[in-house]
């Protein structure tokens, strides 16, 4: 939800490096920005209000710092004004934090009556009291750090600076993402990769309850009050996978890169064909009942994941989101496998859901983009989806990689109960090969795109509909367009527009309709007249050749291929005409407003 980063080593550039890993983190939440670092022994803070260039502009990179601390804030506790912007200090300690302090009321009523007086109405600034307030009784400060993790509810990544500390830097992690970067002599705390992958390719996952002292040249990490041991990781990537390569938008290089995903998520299970399937992916057949559980994109995959495990593995499966299955009445059964589908595997409402299932005894299934997040390490069974680092904040190359892994769950089931005959097995490996070329053709269509994008750009509001797989994919493309174009627009089932919305229908409002299942594309398009008939403008996504050209305006064809494989295709044409609106409309498109790529806060 934010970004934090720390520095302390030899150079004494720390307020460029501090920066340089801000705007690396910008994608994950940008209302705010500040940095705190030791000047002359004392701890100097800076912060402003929106992007990080504006913090840029207030700095004097001439200052020499070796240790500090920065971050990127996405509001959840006070106004997105400078007052309510990370670091915050009280006493002797300075704090940035990502999370959510679910007891932050009581606590601060309780040290207010202790005189404690508040300048921002987060919830982190009470963290800085709370510390400074234990750190008067026990001046040891990892002694504090214990007393704080007992007495923090809720969720939070600390970097910490302390005036009476001016060599070390200190870092706490209990249900926000936070890694530790090991360089030459210097050392980095960071919320994700990408802020310090261009200063050292050795780094260390922060455990739930972890807290760190940390020096240039020593790293020593503890929990529960006891010094542990602890691996150092290697990147298996370097920083030019995180550069736009020449596309204009991390975003359409994520779409271009669709094909590619497609193969390396794939081929290693379909490498021998069904045989490989069934050897390198566990068995699920034996789960009477699927539930799977996400948020956002990751649960609209989800639903193309429930299409293909009940109309090809004959599976009764359920799809939920997150947010939602927490609070509600639990009737999970016990054979019940519980899927959570998230790309970055810290998102808070998928990990807490995730949690849930354990408890009640469920086998765990994580499908995770991000090597060793949270999500991947706390669920029982992992499938990685192959995407590579996806920069966007929406979701596009993962999304995809989400719905191919559920869809070779699908196979593998169905493949287990002979439910697939060995002729339909020979066309579903045929298309797998031939899917990504497919796609490398719907790529090519920009022009349609852009056409699309200038019919609907002047509209406030546009409708997707379809029916079963073509309504799940409905959602995802009024997302897309939502999130990144910001234009209002709604998925609904194809059958029951008729039932109430239709009346807001009229002459030339837009609406994509999707028709790629032939089991129920004659009644889609009798609901594409009805709303055609009332003055829609439709543009007509389907991979039929229907020679009826009279109830739409423009029509997009997807090619033919295997039920399995036809989503990765419909997404795509989603995908673009969303990117292509919302470069007419001069968005932001990688970091939309009001939006962060990993919500790690409920
Ligand atoms: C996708 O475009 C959105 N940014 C958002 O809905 C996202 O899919 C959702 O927050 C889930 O994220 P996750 O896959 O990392 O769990
Ligand atoms: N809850 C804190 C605040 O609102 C941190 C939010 C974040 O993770 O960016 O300031």
């Amino acid at each position: 939800m934010c970004g934090i980063v720390g520095y302390v080593g030899k150079d004494n550039d720390g307020l460029k490096k501090l920066i340089d890993g801000l705007e690396k983190l910008e994608y994950r939440g940008y209302d705010s920005s500040g940095v705190a670092y030791f000047q002359n022994e004392n701890i100097k803070i800076i912060k402003e209000k929106g992007k990080i260039s504006n913090l840029y502009n207030e700095i004097n990179f001439a200052e020499k710092t070796n240790l500090g601390i920065g971050h990127t804030r996405w509001a959840t506790h006070g106004k997105a004004d400078k007052e309510n912007a990370h670091p915050h200090m009280i006493g002797k300690f300075a704090i940035v934090h990502n999370g959510i302090v679910e007891n932050y009321t009581t606590l601060k009523k309780e040290l207010m009556k202790k005189g404690y007086s508040f300048k921002s109405e987060t919830d982190s600034e009470v963290i800085c009291a709370l510390l400074d307030y234990l750190y008067k009784k026990d001046n040891n400060i990892l002694n504090c750090i214990e007393k704080l993790n007992e007495i923090l509810k809720g969720s939070y990544a600390l970097g910490i600076l302390c005036s009476d500390e001016p060599n070390y830097l200190f870092a706490v992690k209990k249900n926000s993402p936070l890694i530790i970067g090991i360089g030459d002599d210097s050392n980095f705390i960071a919320s994700d990769v990408p802020a310090i992958l261009d200063k050292t390719k050795k780094y260390v996952v922060l455990e739930d309850g972890d807290y760190a002292k940390i020096k240039m040249d020593k790293l020593e990490i503890y929990n529960n009050g006891k010094i542990k041991k602890y691996d150092v990781k290697d990147f298996g990537f370097d920083s030019k996978m995180i550069d736009k390569q020449g596309y204009e938008h991390f975003m359409l290089k994520e779409i271009y890169e669709q094909p590619e995903v497609f193969r390396k998520t794939t081929n290693p299970y379909l490498e021998t064909g069904f045989d490989s399937l069934f050897n390198k992916m566990p068995d699920f057949s034996k789960y009477r009942k699927i539930r799977i559980i996400a948020c956002g994109s990751a649960m609209h995959a989800g639903l193309v994941g429930k299409q293909m495990l009940e109309r090809f593995a004959n599976v009764k499966t359920e799809v939920e989101t997150a947010s939602e299955f927490r609070y509600n009445k639990l009737f999970l059964e016990p054979d019940e496998l519980v899927i959570v589908v998230s790309q970055s595997g810290e998102t808070a409402d998928t990990l807490e859901a995730l949690k849930i299932a354990k408890k009640n005894g469920n086998d765990t299934l994580g499908i995770i983009n991000e090597k060793g997040s949270t999500i991947a390490r706390e669920a029982k069974i992992v499938l990685y989806t192959e995407a590579g680092k996806e920069v966007a904040v929406a979701t596009t190359k993962a999304y995809s990689a989400q719905v191919a892994m559920l869809s070779l769950i699908a196979l593998n089931i169905a493949n287990f109960n002979n439910f697939i005959s060995k002729k339909e097995k020979v066309e579903i490996l045929e298309d797998a090969k031939k899917l990504p070329n497919y796609m490398e053709g719907l790529l090519q269509k920009n022009e349609v795109y852009k056409e699309v994008a200038n019919v609907i750009k002047d509209y406030n509001d546009v409708f997707f509909i379809g029916r079963g797989i073509d309504y799940a994919l409905a959602m995802e493309g009024s997302l897309k367009l939502k999130e990144i174009s910001y234009t209002h627009s709604e998925a609904y089932p194809a059958g029951e527009l008729k039932h109430g919305t239709i009346s807001l229908i009229e002459d030339k409002t837009p609406v994509i309709a999707i028709t790629t299942d032939k089991n129920v594309a004659s009644k889609t398009i009798s609901n594409i007249k009805e709303v055609k008939s009332r003055g829609a403008e439709v543009i007509y996504i389907t991979n039929s050749d229907y020679e009826d050209d009279t109830f739409y305006d423009k029509k997009i064809i997807i090619p033919k291929i295997n039920d399995i494989f036809t989503p990765l295709l419909t997404v795509i044409p989603l995908q673009m005409i969303a990117y292509e609106l919302a470069k007419i409309k001069g968005c932001n498109i990688d970091k939309p407003k009001n939006l962060a790529k990993s919500v790690t806060v409920e």
